[in-house]
């Protein structure tokens, strides 16, 4: 199947799709993974970045949106609905509007980066920002589907998951096989789950000899899997992941302890630290949230939780530009200079 296809048609027959789903598609997924150039040897791995900010909408979300919408339209809906740190809305609103249909995202006030809430808008959903954070946005949503024939696109629904998965198949079809560890963010804990789907489903089906280690992070202001209870009132750097009582919390736990991971944290320090590193020695522009799993991977490094030589896989979760904003907190800044060649000289050399 041409990979160009999006995730649906390429890998249908892994997908609860039939003839009849009407596909709405924007040729998401086989997103690269991109060997890397300096980190890999300076930690003594094998390592990889799978870029899934190079999907349509610039985020993961994409795989498990193009399955969501597609479902949707299939059940006759005229409506979706979602609460989001911005990626999801930004992804629901523009799946909506390829498949004609109305879209909802209720956000938490003040923490969506600029560039997620831009996209909302210009694809056209109805954009409603509450003065409360994504867990209690989430509640309000899940009440109104209860009430309302509106389908909700959040990581709960299982479609999601389904789409998401297939980010697992394209790492194995890329390598030839599965790799030894998997570092990725967590947040609403919908990925991890998926990408244990998907690897699960692989190595089953007799397409991989093994199936990866899983390790999760979480940001330290917004750990709850982490420290074992809920948090009240999460705070992160990585907005995209500021989530204090994760939807997918047992799903995920179990995920990364039958593939023999954990799910840690990392502070902000490290993740901007990473960030930076990741655009600057990388050559990649991911955001905030995404950085995460780089900053993971360094820490399990250091605390001897990687053998040397492995194959590491760390998944990119969202574009850089997403979230402008942030770059005001990296190290490197605008130089002045008087309008002289020689002035400049001075600066530069
Ligand atoms: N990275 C990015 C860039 C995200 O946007 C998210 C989640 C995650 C990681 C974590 O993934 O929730 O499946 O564990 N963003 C959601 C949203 C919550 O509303 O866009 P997860």
């Amino acid at each position: 199947m041409d990979k160009r296809s999006g995730i649906i048609e390429r890998y249908r027959k892994f997908l609860p799709v039939s003839e009849q789903t009407p596909v709405v598609t924007l040729l998401e997924g086989d997103t690269p993974l991109i060997a890397s150039r300096s980190l890999g040897s300076e930690l003594g791995i094998d390592l990889y970045f799978k870029y899934e900010g190079l999907n349509p909408t610039c985020s993961f979300k994409d795989r498990g949106m193009t399955m969501a919408i597609s479902k949707a339209k299939e059940e006759d809906a005229i409506a979706v609905i979602c609460a989001s740190t911005g990626n999801t809305a930004a992804s629901a609103a523009a799946y909506a509007a390829r498949g004609g249909l109305r879209c909802i995202v209720v956000i938490p006030e003040g923490k969506i980066a600029v560039g997620k809430l831009a996209q909302s808008l210009v694809h056209g959903a109805t954009v409603v920002e509450v003065d409360k954070n994504f867990d209690q946005a989430l509640k309000i949503v899940l009440e109104l589907t209860e009430k309302h024939p509106i389908t909700l696109v959040n990581s709960i629904n299982a479609y999601r998951l389904e789409g998401q998965k297939t980010a697992a198949f394209e790492i194995c079809d890329d390598l030839g096989d599965a790799p030894d560890y998997l570092v990725i963010p967590v947040g609403n804990a919908g990925n991890i789950s998926a990408y244990w789907m998907g690897f699960s489903e692989y190595k089953k089906d007799g397409l991989s000899s093994k199936s990866p280690k899983l390790i999760g992070f979480q940001a330290a202001g917004a750990a709850p899997i982490v420290v074992g209870h809920p948090i009240e009132a999460p705070e992160t750097v990585a907005t995209a992941i500021r989530i204090g009582n994760p939807v997918r919390w047992e799903q995920a736990n179990d995920a990364a302890k039958e593939s023999g991971g954990y799910i840690d944290l990392v502070t902000d320090r490290e993740i901007l630290d990473a960030y930076e590193m990741l655009a600057s020695k990388e050559g990649i522009f991911a955001e905030p949230a995404s950085a995460a799993s780089i900053a993971g991977l360094r820490k399990s490094i250091q605390e001897g939780k990687i053998t040397g030589g492995s194959r590491v896989v760390c998944v990119l979760t969202g574009h850089g530009l997403k979230d402008p904003t942030t770059t005001r907190l990296i190290k490197n800044k605008v130089l002045q200079s008087e309008a002289t060649s020689e002035a400049l000289e001075k600066i530069i050399f």
